[in-house]
């Protein structure tokens, strides 16, 4: 890991001690860059400790509550969240926009001021990422973004729990990732690639190249972790070196009418075999989920071998474990 002089010791936690971080962590997580390299650092030794012991954190936050507002559809992420909250002792509240005032005339500003009132936290899928930061703007308790149309930080952080777990470090660790990298997964994996000082290799059609002000902003972090981000149009050159894969969907939750235009613009940013074929022998496979067989990825990758994807997203949950214990810990003071 990066960076990581600090004396934190995550098992030292258990009954509900805050980890060790000394005021690094934010207020919220609304992207990867909001944790700076041994924020994040910190976060993924948490999750470990928490994987290995999951009801080892229950006393300090029981009988707490968090809200999960959800605008789209999710498994993984809405699952994880309510099960993590549940393991540190809390309740989780499902909300969605229909079932609130905020479906008939209510603002996300008094939503978020009363529900502070109620919760510990406020996790939330939406839409627009601004949706995400006025929430934070105005609660007076963490945000978690659960998926923004702009970022995905959970996800990632359960990315590099797995790659943690099967590669023992990440500095210097080469990664491609295939697919669209304008969406929410490509900019959060860029993010958490550059902290943590890997080698990423994003290659994508043209026009759906990552944003440039975000790519700017990673090569300003790597210039400090050691890392690298480049970029290519061409899915064979990505993987030639890449130890990691991350194979993307190519229709994102709020583009369904790109369907059939996406669909041929990314033919050939399928990982399959023949991909594969140019990549190691032991490059390790990632895809956030859901997956669309024989679209983004083929089955006999997603099922094979070199397939680390079921343990990446049962890594959601000591992850979502993490955030939570660790941001609510933090603002209580
Ligand atoms: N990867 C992910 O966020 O999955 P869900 O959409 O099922 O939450």
């Amino acid at each position: 890991m990066t960076d990581t002089t600090t004396t934190a010791d995550p098992t030292r936690a258990t009954a509900g001690a805050a980890p060790a971080a000394h005021g690094r962590m934010p207020d919220n997580l609304l992207r990867v860059a909001d944790l700076d390299p041994t924020a994040l650092a910190l976060m993924l030794e948490l999750s470990a400790a928490m994987k290995a012991e999951p009801l080892g954190w229950r006393a300090g936050l029981a009988g707490g509550a968090i809200g999960c507002i959800f605008e789209k559809p999710s498994t993984r992420t809405r699952v994880s969240l309510a099960v993590a909250a549940h393991r540190l002792g809390m309740t989780a509240v499902s909300l969605t926009r229909e079932d609130m005032q905020l479906g008939h005339g209510e603002t996300w500003a008094d939503t978020a001021r009363v529900l502070s009132s109620y919760l510990d936290a406020i996790t939330v899928r939406t839409f627009e990422h601004r949706t995400v930061e006025q929430l934070a703007e105005v609660a007076a308790v963490p945000v978690i973004n659960a998926l923004s149309n702009d970022h995905h930080p959970c996800q990632s952080l359960a990315d590099l729990l797995t790659l943690t777990e099967h590669f023992g470090a990440l500095p210097g660790l080469t990664a491609a990732f295939i697919g669209d990298a304008r969406g929410n997964t490509c900019n959060s994996f860029l993010e958490a690639c550059a902290a943590t000082g890997m080698h990423l290799v994003v290659a994508s059609p043209a026009s759906y190249d990552p944003d440039p002000e975000l790519l700017a902003s990673a090569r300003r972090t790597v210039a400090t972790t050691g890392g690298s981000v480049t970029t290519t149009t061409e899915p064979a050159d990505a993987v030639r070196d890449a130890q990691v894969v991350y194979a993307e969907v190519w229709v994102p939750m709020d583009k369904p009418h790109e369907a059939h235009e996406r669909a041929e613009r990314f033919a050939r940013h399928r990982v399959d075999h023949e991909l594969l074929a140019h990549a190691r022998p032991d490059t390790v496979v990632l895809h956030c989920l859901p997956a669309m067989r024989g679209q983004e990825i083929t089955s006999d990758v997603l099922d094979g071998p070199n397939s680390l994807v079921w343990q990446q997203a049962a890594n959601r949950l000591p992850t979502a474990q993490a955030v939570l214990h660790t941001l609510i810990t933090e603002r209580r003071g």
